[in-house]
């Protein structure tokens, strides 16, 4: 019934969740460790006593907003929570972006900003990293002059280059642009750092938080906004009710209930990252961006080619086939030492043959 469909989403691309066949993956940036068997068995023995799955979940999460605003030193009235931070990009949006309205995201940068804006019926403008990745401020200035954008999407650290935006940078724009900025720090747990509490002190900034990468939940889909009381207060306005299922919302409490074992897990991953960025520079003919988040970025002579030879060999990481300036570039999710061992070896063997 494509003649239903909306002229202007007709040639949309939906985002292709790769489903193929592999023995290590590192190519969705996900954590490469399981829910703790504290967890497990405190969410099993709460299933047994009763679990209330014939009632709608609290639509407003608010035992796991108190512990968000514990955990991020915010009140809980300016948290949000949603099915994944995408959900929450997607409510955003619709909050502020309408038909023919543009929003500035960083380029390259997370895919999702473009696709949920297009469906808005909003039009992306790219503000293009410089030659290293790291962020040219000049370039959204001058972009916010040309286009009179709604929204503003910083991605620190960025998907997919792991560089960060400077804080003082980020203020002024928050300070200087008439419209909304939303600092998406999906990886922010690998940096160590959060502009989450001074963001609540500007009228027209958010940050986007998720579960799904430091904390290993991204099976069950949580993710949450932290903004001033009024914005989270407009935002809530298109929120779907019940919109975080009830099992979702009492893992990810239980999360922060056992913070201490994430911290020394996100504290393996960066040790691993800095590791694995050190005996990569040291490959011949490769390059290594540096990073802040759980992955790196990687250039090699031939990145299709490696990747292919890769997924041979059952190890499976993102390429990027639409996106000229990461041509020959790979993103890989940093995963356990074992993990990361295995890819170095198969890489290596790969460009020497
Ligand atoms: C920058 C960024 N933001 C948001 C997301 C979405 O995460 P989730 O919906 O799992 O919370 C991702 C996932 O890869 C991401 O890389």
């Amino acid at each position: 019934m494509v003649e239903f469909v909306r002229d202007d989403l007709k040639d949309l691309k939906p985002y292709k969740a790769h489903n193929i066949p592999h023995k290590i993956k590192l190519d969705a940036n996900e954590s490469p460790y399981d829910l703790p068997d504290e967890i497990r068995q405190q969410l099993a023995k709460e299933l047994m006593e009763g679990c209330r799955f014939n009632r709608y979940p609290d639509s407003d999460a608010t035992a796991l907003r108190q512990a968000i605003s514990r955990y991020c030193g915010v009140s809980p009235d300016e948290v949000m929570v949603g099915a994944g931070s995408d959900e929450l990009i997607r409510i955003i949006i619709s909050a502020f972006v309408g038909k023919g309205d543009a929003v500035l995201s960083p380029a390259p940068s997370f895919t999702m900003y473009g696709i949920f804006t297009r469906i808005a019926g909003g039009m992306l403008v790219e503000v293009p990293l410089d030659d290293n990745f790291d962020y040219d401020m000049s370039g959204f200035y001058k972009a916010i002059e040309q286009h009179k954008p709604k929204l503003i999407f910083i991605c620190s650290p960025n998907n997919p280059t792991g560089n960060v935006i400077d804080k003082y940078e980020l203020i002024k724009l928050v300070t200087a642009f008439n419209g909304i900025v939303v600092v998406d720090e999906a990886y922010g747990e690998f940096l160590g750092e959060s502009v989450a509490s001074w963001m609540v002190n500007y009228p027209n900034a958010a940050v986007l938080k998720t579960f799904s990468k430091a904390f290993g939940l991204a099976g069950l889909r949580v993710g949450y906004l932290i903004g001033n009381r009024e914005l989270v207060e407009e935002i809530y306005a298109v929120k779907p009710p019940y919109n975080l299922n009830s099992f979702s919302q009492r893992a990810a409490q239980l999360v922060l209930e056992n913070v201490d074992i994430f911290s020394s897990r996100i504290a393996a991953i960066v040790d691993e990252r800095e590791r694995l960025y050190e005996k990569l520079r040291a490959i011949k003919g490769i390059d290594v961006f540096p990073s802040k988040a759980n992955f790196l970025l990687i250039k090699v002579p031939d990145g299709e080619m490696v990747y292919k030879k890769l997924i041979g060999e059952g190890i499976l990481v993102r390429n990027f086939p639409d996106e000229p300036r990461l041509k020959n570039c790979l993103r890989v999710t940093i995963g356990t030492k074992q993990e990361n061992e295995a890819f170095l070896q198969t890489l290596r063997r790969i460009l020497e043959g």
